[in-house]
């Protein structure tokens, strides 16, 4: 094809896509069954991979739970089995540790099957300053927030790609699309884990393998104790989101094959005006949005 009938299928197609996007603002979009796959679901023992963990399961999936909180997995499977799963499975595994991952990934595979919904969660902040902060945290926070997806897409991907057929979801967060005071590296593991999901999601678009599916989920402060101590400046604007919102919305763009959600909706303005702005407009909008001074406590490590 030439130039000019390429570009001109490509502006033809891009008004088409805004016209859609138009009739789905009105017409919802079917949502897909879910009932029966493998769902897995990385720190799964708590906050928001504990309540993904219901929502899925009263969907009427097989739920393998990975975390290295034990007790916390116990509570969750309870609470997955209450909400209808037709299976839990808990594994304890650190996914910070590349040789564990590969070993827990055979057995889920041996007992439990091929993962076709893969949700990497697990996420840890180290809350200091990065002068302050220790290299063995800023190592940990790499390897859990950005590593471990590439051990667990290692692990789960081929079936996915042999069967056409699945689902990647990476949590990631609003500090991976926009730079934050205060948390150098768990921003730099969430930019890390946004490039990763979109590249490879752009590879399986390339290999025509479009039965595999992405999303990739960057909300704001949640309410679950991992930011502790993190106020919002603005809280009509960007408000300090709510667990079980976020869980909702997390569910519905998975079904609906949704790629990019970022929670609250302004998210989506500020990540643009962030892009376009020169440098000291930036830094302007970072200080009015209160982005230049969050601290938070240490969770896990
Ligand atoms: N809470 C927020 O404000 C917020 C905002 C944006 C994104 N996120 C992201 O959402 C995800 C869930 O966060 P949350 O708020 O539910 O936090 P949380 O601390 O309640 O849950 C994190 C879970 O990960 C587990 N975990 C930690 N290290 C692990 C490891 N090495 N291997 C396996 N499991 C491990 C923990 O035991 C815990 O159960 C994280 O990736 C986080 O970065 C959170």
């Amino acid at each position: 094809m030439n130039f000019f009938l390429e570009t001109l299928q490509v502006l033809l197609l891009s008004i088409w896509y805004n016209v859609e996007s138009f009739i789905h603002f009105f017409v919802p979009i079917k949502k897909k069954n879910i009932a029966g796959e493998v769902v897995l679901i990385t720190g799964s023992g708590s906050g928001i991979g504990r309540l993904m963990a219901q929502e899925f399961a009263a969907h009427g999936t097989v739920l393998v739970l990975w975390d290295i909180n034990q007790e916390g997995m116990k509570e969750t499977a309870k609470l997955a089995k209450q909400s209808g799963a037709s299976r839990v499975h808990s594994y304890l595994c650190d996914c910070s540790n590349k040789n564990e991952v590969y070993r827990v990934a055979d057995q889920v595979k041996r007992e439990v099957g091929d993962v076709s919904i893969l949700v990497n969660n697990a996420g840890i902040v180290t809350g200091k300053k990065f002068m302050d902060a220790p290299d063995s945290l800023i190592e940990k926070t790499m390897e859990v927030n950005t590593m471990a997806h590439f051990w667990t897409y290692k692990a789960f991907l081929p079936a996915m790609i042999a069967n056409n057929h699945g689902h990647l979801v990476s949590i990631a967060s609003s500090a991976g699309l926009i730079g934050v005071s205060g948390l150098a590296d768990y921003c730099a593991s969430k930019f890390g884990a946004v490039g990763f999901a979109e590249s490879v999601g752009l590879e399986l678009l390339a290999t025509g393998k479009n039965g595999v599916k992405t999303t990739i989920v960057c909300p704001y402060f949640i309410n679950t104790g991992m930011f502790d101590g993190c106020q919002t400046k603005w809280p009509r604007l960007l408000p300090i989101l709510q667990p079980d919102y976020v869980a909702k919305k997390i569910m519905e763009a998975v079904l609906t094959d949704q790629v990019f959600l970022l929670l609250p909706r302004s998210i989506y303005l500020i990540a643009v005006l962030k892009n376009v702005l020169q440098w000291k407009q930036t830094s302007l909008l970072a200080s009015y949005l209160g982005l230049l001074g969050c601290r938070s406590r240490l969770t896990r490590h």
